[in-house]
């Protein structure tokens, strides 16, 4: 079998190292993979003009699979988020973040595997704003029956693939009733319409849930959550098992998946060799597993576990990067692995 085309966009800051890092651990894994390099934020920006090139946009329609690093987004001015672009001109409608206790990194709790969906295309990321008048701003917060449904049916869907027993939807419809509301009114009528008897389903108001999720983790399986609820316990989670160094991450749509780190560009410490490239590893594996289960590329599935239990056998050993308590730089943690690996 030959091997199959993924776009693999390095992004800004640390993306460019830890991307190093992740094609030489899949060269030792003899993962099938042959990568399509395209470009998107501040490095797109400088070579081709535009943030978001058409050419990177029409590279993952083709494949329909891509790999991202993080991209920079100015705060308060300057040019939208690419990753809000991308999700939105590929109708990448949820994301997902796996959420789970390593071993060899400690952290207050034990035992932690939250998965975090969240619904990727709209809530308060339609982008809306207007200065109403001077000193008065307004955000839309655009909430649809259609966005909220889909999100959810596939969310529930997702659930029974793999064996989650309790979906908890957090809101806050008690002050936002319309839109709050109409979201876990479209959660709990597509669970119902879905038949999905298998799977718990229940609903928390988000200050008291995100209480609750500090307090004991271990009660909760996967969160259902709309955008900006999503975006900051997606971050909340990962804090629970280490940060936003280990945490993978997925963009899905139906007709295309982005696999990217979770954590920004890091600027302090780019170009410093200290990063950590494992939420980008893992989201990787995610991105082979994916290949493998969805994509009916069977010949992923090995080196996706190959590559986990090579990084988790580092981890479990002492092998690891300064923010998770260890003392290895990007390419000699990427080492660890390759040696792991062979
Ligand atoms: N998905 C994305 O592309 C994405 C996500 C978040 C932020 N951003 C962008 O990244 C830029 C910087 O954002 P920020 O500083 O708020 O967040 P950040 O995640 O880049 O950094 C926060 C802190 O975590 C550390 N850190 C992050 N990733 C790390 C890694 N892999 N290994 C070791 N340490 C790591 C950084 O050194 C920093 O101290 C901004 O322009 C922001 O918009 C992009």
């Amino acid at each position: 079998m030959s091997d199959h085309p993924v776009v693999l966009i390095p992004g800004d800051g640390i993306g460019p190292e830890i991307a190093d890092a992740v094609r030489r651990i899949f060269s030792a894994a003899k993962a099938p993979v042959t990568w399509l390099e395209h470009h998107a934020g501040v490095t797109a920006l400088e070579k081709h003009g535009e943030v978001l090139p058409e050419a990177t946009l029409q590279a993952i329609r083709t494949h329909r699979i891509a790999l991202k690093g993080p991209c920079t987004t100015p705060v308060g001015g300057g040019f939208r988020s690419v990753n809000v672009s991308l999700r939105k001109g590929l109708d990448l409608y949820a994301a997902v973040r796996p959420i789970r206790s390593l071993e060899g990194v400690p952290t207050r709790f034990e035992n932690v595997d939250i998965v975090v969906l969240r619904e990727n295309t709209e809530g308060l990321y339609s982008g809306i704003e207007n200065e109403v008048a001077p000193g008065v701003v307004t955000s839309l917060k655009v909430v649809t029956d259609k966005a909220s449904r889909r999100f959810a049916r596939w969310g529930f869907a997702y659930c029974r693939k793999r064996g989650r027993k309790k979906v908890t939807a957090m809101h806050k419809a008690n002050i936002m009733k319309m839109g709050d509301g109409l979201f876990i009114r479209c959660s709990r009528e597509e669970h119902k319409a879905g038949g999905f008897t298998d799977i718990e389903y229940e609903e928390v108001i988000i200050d008291a849930g995100c209480m609750r999720i500090v307090q004991d983790p271990t009660r909760f399986d996967v969160l259902m959550l709309e955008n900006l609820y999503g975006d900051v316990l997606s971050d909340l989670c990962a804090g629970l098992v280490g940060g936003l160094g280990v945490a993978p991450g997925a963009n899905l749509g139906d007709a295309c998946a982005v696999f990217e780190a979770v954590h920004g560009s890091a600027p302090d410490i780019a170009g410093k060799g200290v990063a950590n490239p494992l939420s980008l590893l893992m989201s990787s594996v995610m991105m082979l597993n994916h290949m493998a289960h969805e994509m009916g590329l069977s010949d992923c599935k090995a080196p996706a576990d190959a590559i986990k239990n090579a990084y988790n056998r580092a981890l479990a050993e002492g092998d690891k990067t300064r923010d998770i308590g260890g003392n290895l730089g990007t390419s000699e943690f990427a080492d660890a692995i390759v040696r792991r690996l062979s």
